[in-house]
């Protein structure tokens, strides 16, 4: 099943869709009918996935500790008061190295775990087949679940334990990774796998072999400055959904990407900020939009998104993929590749 527009809600449908998901007591895919409509919601609040579950499109709070550099019992906190004010996809990461915090967050926020989404990612040491159950169980124990919404393999760089070494053959081919991976949901330790920071032909290399699942999601880095086009198509003609990581081009480049005129005429036509513009493109291109702030009034904004007028849409489209791409995030220099991960642009080695 195709995943875009799989759940087009429109303002007429509210009361339905409560009704239904009242009735599925399903709450994790309807919490944003219970906040007030100041957003068009014509927009997907969530998206199907091959095994049927639903992710939710938008509103999700990343956990990543070294990008925020908080100190012990912040990472609590912003979980806490995120999950307070409606959030409920938790995008979080073995390296991130606050699995445990996280998972004692989830635990006195008194939010049922079934009413979370949890994703996680295997990290760059755990590719090799035999490391990656363990791997996976010192996620679920941190987390403190018996069970992952998504797993997704963090880099397609697979790495010797605890080294900077590359492993070549993992690297070349994950497949005896993905293998293992299908094993775990068959387990029921994971409902759905993905990749995250693969390019077109590391996702062919992958999906050319017969695979029981084939990958859920492919987590990437999408903004204005690299709003990847081809990538873009290529996954909705494969049912293959994008998540945005950077969707407002990091806080090297967020201020550029707010004041850029396109965002700011949208912002103008709705009545609306220029973060919530950036957001709803995201969406509007039909994939998963991760912002990540540590504001409490911009995690609020960030909540709220919007359908853009097609003229307005497609402006925005039209500025963001004539410039060459610019990547806000590649860290093959510090892996110490002599390659590019992405091989996207010339890279400067
Ligand atoms: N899968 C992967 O391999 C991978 C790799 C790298 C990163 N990531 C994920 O991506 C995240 C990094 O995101 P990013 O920082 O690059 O993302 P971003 O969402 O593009 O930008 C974040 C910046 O925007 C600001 N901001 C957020 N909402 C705003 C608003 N409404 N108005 C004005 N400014 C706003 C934030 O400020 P404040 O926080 O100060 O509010 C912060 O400076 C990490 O947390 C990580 O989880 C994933």
């Amino acid at each position: 099943m195709s995943y875009i527009g799989s759940n087009l809600v429109r303002r007429f449908d509210i009361l339905r869709l409560d009704d239904f998901c009242l009735s599925r007591a399903v709450n994790f895919s309807c919490y944003q009918r219970l906040k007030p409509a100041s957003g068009d919601l014509s927009l997907p609040t969530h998206y199907a996935l091959p095994s049927g579950d639903k992710i939710p499109s938008f509103s999700e709070l990343l956990v990543d500790l070294g990008a925020w550099q908080a100190g012990e019992g912040e990472v609590s906190t912003a979980v806490k008061v995120a999950l307070q004010a409606g959030y409920k996809h938790i995008d979080g990461a073995w390296r991130y190295e606050n699995e445990a915090e996280v998972g004692q967050a989830i635990k006195e926020s008194g939010v049922a775990r079934e009413d979370i989404w949890l994703t996680s990612k295997l990290w760059n040491w755990f590719h090799s087949p035999e490391d990656v159950e363990s791997a996976l169980d010192e996620t679920l124990r941190g987390l403190q679940t018996d069970y992952l919404d998504l797993y997704i393999i963090h880099w397609p760089i697979a790495l010797k334990k605890g080294t900077y070494e590359l492993d070549e053959a993992l690297t070349a081919d994950p497949y005896p990774t993905w293998e293992k991976l299908e094993e775990m949901v068959d387990k029921g330790k994971v409902r759905n796998i993905g990749i995250s920071n693969f390019n077109i032909p590391r996702i062919k290399n992958l999906t050319a072999n017969s695979l029981k699942y084939k990958p859920a999601v492919n987590q990437v880095e999408l903004n204005y400055w690299n709003p990847q086009p081809e990538l873009l198509k290529l996954s909705k003609e494969h049912g293959l959904l994008l998540e945005a990581y950077s969707p407002l081009g990091s806080n090297k480049q967020v201020k550029e990407t707010l004041q850029l005129p396109e965002v700011q005429a949208i912002a103008k036509e709705l009545n609306i900020t220029p973060a919530q513009a950036i957001i709803s493109w995201h969406v509007q291109r039909g994939t998963v939009v991760l912002p990540k702030s540590v504001t409490p009034s911009r995690i609020e904004e960030n909540l709220q998104v919007f359908s853009l007028p097609k003229g307005l849409f497609q402006k925005l489209e039209e500025a963001a993929t004539s410039h060459p791409p610019q990547r806000v995030i590649n860290p093959s220099k510090n892996y110490g590749l002599d390659f590019d991960i992405f091989d996207d642009y010339p890279y400067d080695k």
